[in-house]
This record gives structure tokens, sequence and C-alpha cells, in this order.
């Protein structure tokens, strides 16, 4: 292969074709990585190394991993800047390896473990999906990826772990993005452990919450209420949001739940909401607006990964408002929300 590339001999320096292969076979070999960081993240090796375990041999005791294995996977994970050899042959984390520590900002061991053990199958049957437009974790466990959720013990947990760590700050923009001021309740529909409610019952003490779930979840849910001293004003519920919603809220969210499912599922959900609104209730959708043009987005790749793992899809501004309004809703207003996402707020047509 290499000899069918041209090399410059004009500067010494890498030929242009030379640079793109590179950049191309980068993209191409993008699951090592993800793999040796779940390796790592897997074995714990940031919790070791904070411990302070810094030799190989030692973390290879202490990880019950093989020694010299244990060695070369440090040495990679150091060429990925996760961790830093030192003269005398011990191991140090980096700031971005702190990252991989059980309960750092962003909880990105769970996620890392979570990318390559379910999602990672799902990903395998890649061109199921594309021949059958179905989700590829149907093909690799048999079932979709909320009904494996629902029936695995550990995974609820990870899940919602995960999405509850993975945005305080984003929880704290969307909160501060839209004006509860003149509003007495809401009520978060698929609100997991309850993140963005804490953050907008905190910023307004005037504010009653309610954060519905699924039953696997709300236990987790209720604890994390408990510690933030809400209970008073929060209540949480199970149930599904395909048979009902609890009714009579002024403000109805849905945070990062709409890109789960398709239209016709997402029709079900957004109908039970209206359904359980009152006349002045609003209801707003947190997510991701895809451009409609070529411009680069992280939704375009988020998008693939919704269908091929949760069978859902991301959305453009065009999409949601087609969305909503075959299901009731118009929209009134769209807020900046955090870095990536936006808040839709709808209300009744
Ligand atoms: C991507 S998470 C978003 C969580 C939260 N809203 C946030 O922004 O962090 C989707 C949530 O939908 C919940 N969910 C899935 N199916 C559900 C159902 N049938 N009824 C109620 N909630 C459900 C999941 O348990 C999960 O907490």
């Amino acid at each position: 292969m290499a000899s069918e590339y041209r090399i410059s001999h004009d500067s010494g320096g890498e030929s242009e074709d030379l640079r793109v292969e590179r950049q191309l076979m980068d993209l191409v070999t993008g699951y090592r990585r993800s793999q040796v960081l779940y390796a790592a993240a897997k074995l714990g090796i940031a919790d070791a190394l904070a411990k302070g375990i810094e030799t190989s041999d030692n973390l290879a005791e202490a990880l019950e991993a093989h020694p010299l294995t244990m060695f070369r996977l440090l040495r990679a994970l150091s060429s990925l800047g996760i961790v830093a050899q030192c003269p005398n042959g011990a191991f140090a984390l980096t700031r971005l390896g702190e990252g991989l520590k059980t309960g750092a900002p962003g909880m990105v061991r769970s996620r890392a473990i979570m990318n390559c053990e379910e999602d990672y199958q799902a990903w395998g049957n890649i061109l199921y999906t594309m021949k059958t437009g179905r989700p590829g974790f149907e093909k690799a466990y048999g079932k979709g990826y909320w009904e494996y959720l629902a029936e695995d013990s550990d995974m609820p947990t990870i899940f919602s772990d995960s999405m509850f760590g993975s945005a305080p700050e984003r929880y704290e923009l969307v909160a501060q993005a839209y004006d509860f001021s003149q509003v007495g309740s809401v009520a978060d529909i698929g609100g997991g452990y309850g993140g963005l409610t804490i953050s907008i019952l905190r910023a307004n003490p005037h504010l009653k919450g309610l954060i519905y779930d699924q039953p696997a979840v709300t236990s987790g849910t209720q604890i994390r209420i408990n510690d933030a001293g809400l209970s008073d004003r929060c209540k949480v519920v199970s149930g599904s949001f395909f048979e009902s919603v609890p009714s009579g809220a002024d403000v109805y969210i849905l945070s990062r739940v709409l890109p789960d499912w398709t239209d016709d599922k997402a029709a079900v959900i957004l109908q039970n909401i209206r359904e359980a609104m009152h006349s002045k209730s609003r209801l707003l959708v947190v997510a991701r607006l895809i451009p409609p043009d070529d411009t680069p987005s992280p939704g375009k790749m988020k998008d693939l990964y919704l269908l091929i793992v949760v069978g859902g899809q991301e959305r453009t501004e065009e999409e949601y408002s087609r969305l909503l309004s075959i299901n009731g809703f118009k929209i009134a207003n769209i807020h900046p929300g955090d870095t990536e996402q936006r808040i839709i707020e709808a209300v009744p047509s």
C-alpha cells in the first residue's frame, strides 16, 4: 500500500499523501483507543494510581493483571496522554487521566465502560443497521436497549449515574436559560436521577418539582433528591411515559429524552404529556439540534449512536417542529440551553 504513495523530496517533510493516509488510518483504528481506555477504566487504573500504587508490577498485582501486559498498557496510555511515565519507571496520572477516576466530573469512567461493553457489541452490527434500519443492539442482544436496561440489574444504575454525572454544568446552564419566576411547578419526564430538576429547584426556591421515570431508576432518584435536601419540594414518581404522565404541572420537561425514540414512539410520549397538561402548561424539550446543512456537528455522529444502540435519532429544528405540530404543540421559542443543546419551548396548539 505504502508504495502507492508519492513521497515529497522537497523539504524532507511528510508528503501530503502520507499525511492524509495517517489521518485516515487514525480514523480507521479509533476503536483501539476506545479499548485501551476501556481496559484502564474497567481495571480501575486511575483509582489505583491516585491511591499511590505507581509501578506497573504493583498495579498488575493490585488489579490482578498480567505484569508485562500491564506495563505495555501503561506505555500505550502514556502515549495517549492519560498517564506519564516518570524517570524512575513509575507512572502518574495526567490531568486528562484524572478524569478516569471513579466519580470524576463527567463520570467518564462509567461511560468508557458502557462504550466498550453493550454499545460496542451494538456497533459491531452496523451493517445489520445499514441493511435494515434497525438498531444493531437488537441483533446483538435479542431485545431493545431500554428493555435490556430495565431487565439488567446493573445497567440502569450505570446508565443513570453516567447521565447524572455527565452534565452538572449543563444542567446549571439549562436551569439558568429559562425564566421559571412565573411558574409554580415543573414535571421532569424521563428525568433520570433528577440532575436537571435539582438545578432548577435550587435556582428557584418557590418552585415545586416532580421527577417521573421507570421503576428501575426512581429509587436512585429518591436518594439524590434526599441528598440534595429537596424531598419536601420534589416528588419522585415511577411509571412509563408510554402509559401516562402525571397531570397538572405548569412546565413539563423532556430533557435528552426524545432523541432516544423514533417519531412514532416520540408521538406517544408527546400525546401523553399533551393530555396531562392544563391549558397554560408549557413543554420544554432539551435536545441537540443538528444543522440541516454540511456544518460539522457532534450530533451527526451521535445520531448514528442513537440509531445503532438506542434505536432513536437526532433531529433538525424543522424535524422537531413537525414532530411537535403533529402531536398538538407549536414552538413558542427556542432558548440557548447549554453549549450543545437547545431548549425548545412548546405550547399546546
Ligand atoms: C437519556 S436519559 C435522560 C435523563 C435526564 N432527563 C437527563 O437529561 O439527564 C433518558 C431517560 O428516559 C427514561 N425512560 C426510558 N424509558 C422510559 C419510560 N418508558 N418511562 C419513563 N422514563 C423512561 C430513562 O430511564 C432515562 O432516565
